[in-house]
């Protein structure tokens, strides 16, 4: 069969997923996995019916506008904010993601991340591994309880309410918010409650909004003052959720405990600041990243790419007012 459909893949994705696309695609692969700059992209573009990215690169006019033949932008990643799917609607092109199949991994890291402020636990590992370690003290590394303390869930999508869900191994109070009531958050006791309140009330406050000019720095200096001085915040949605200037500003005045980031407002740059303090948690990106969500996700963006090369519609089309052209 002549593989008659050119697919660009930016980044060296999990090989189940390029499999499914050989199979119907001559497939070009960044197998270098650094990433590639927008001229590169546009170069290796040529061509190509098909951009399969990642969340982080920034898919913009330019590039979709580089390549007339360009009919699918499938996204290796739930968020999109990354992607103008305005532009790519008005062209005709499809842009999907890869939903559901990561909110397991993210909802862990969401929780992995809350305990590992909460205790200390990065602050410490150096500590031993510094051979600061000379026998166990009372007063030793003192954090933070869980148990019956308050979650705030801001975004009460798959994620968000998936990390809730979680919380009631610890007896945890819920309270969340969402622009939309959630019957699943109902079944386990969550309330659905204003932003200010959620942050007044919170001692632990995990972010799960899509990033969109509505959520761009939806916590700022405003809403950390109106936190606890005990309270932590975690984020792995989109860095630009928080204003990081704020949020560095905010910590070094103790106006919150800590927080713990997986994503940054720069990303990969890291605000100044952030680095310097002991009470914050820093990992790379990393909320998806299992063996297993990162194949689902290989494979779930390649059925989408030959969906929309085949004419089809894919099973996770994020704009579909695009079949209307
Ligand atoms: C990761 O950040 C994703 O949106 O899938």
């Amino acid at each position: 069969m002549e593989k008659h459909w050119k697919v660009l893949i930016t980044r060296d994705i999990p090989q189940v997923g390029v499999d499914i696309l050989k199979k119907h695609c001559e497939v070009d692969t960044n197998t270098e996995d650094i990433p590639l700059s927008k001229s590169e992209i546009i170069d290796k573009l040529r061509g190509k019916q098909a951009l399969c990215c990642i969340g982080t690169e920034m898919i913009d006019d330019e590039i979709i506008s580089s390549e007339p033949s360009l009919k699918v932008i499938a996204n290796y990643a739930v968020g999109y904010n990354n992607i103008d799917v305005e532009v790519a609607t008005k062209k005709g092109i499809m842009v999907t993601n890869t939903p559901g199949v990561l909110t397991e991994a993210v909802a862990e890291m969401s929780w992995c991340l809350l305990l590992c402020v909460a205790r200390r636990v990065i602050e410490a590992d150096s500590f031993v591994r510094a051979g600061n370690f000379k026998g166990g003290g009372p007063k030793l590394f003192l954090g933070a309880e869980v148990k019956g303390k308050t979650l705030g869930i801001i975004g009460a999508g798959r994620i968000g309410t998936e990390v809730a869900k979680k919380s009631r191994v610890f007896n945890m109070r819920v309270l969340y918010y969402d622009l939309v009531e959630n019957e699943e958050m109902k079944k386990i006791g969550g309330k659905r409650v204003e932003l200010e309140y959620l942050l007044k009330e919170s001692d632990f406050i995990s972010l799960h909004v899509p990033l969109t000019s509505k959520t761009r720095h939806l916590i700022g200096e405003k809403e950390l003052g109106l936190m606890k001085k005990t309270a932590y915040l975690i984020n792995t949605s989109r860095g630009a959720v928080i204003d990081e200037i704020a949020l560095v500003k905010a910590l070094k005045k103790g106006k919150i405990a800590g927080a713990a980031l997986d994503v940054y407002e720069n990303e990969p740059e890291i605000t100044e600041g952030l680095s310097d303090m002991k009470n914050v948690v820093l990992t790379p990106h990393i909320g998806s990243a299992t063996k297993e969500a990162r194949e689902k996700m290989a494979i779930m963006m390649a059925e989408n790419c030959i969906a929309a090369l085949k004419g089809e519609i894919p099973p996770n089309l994020v704009n579909p007012e695009v079949l209307k052209k």
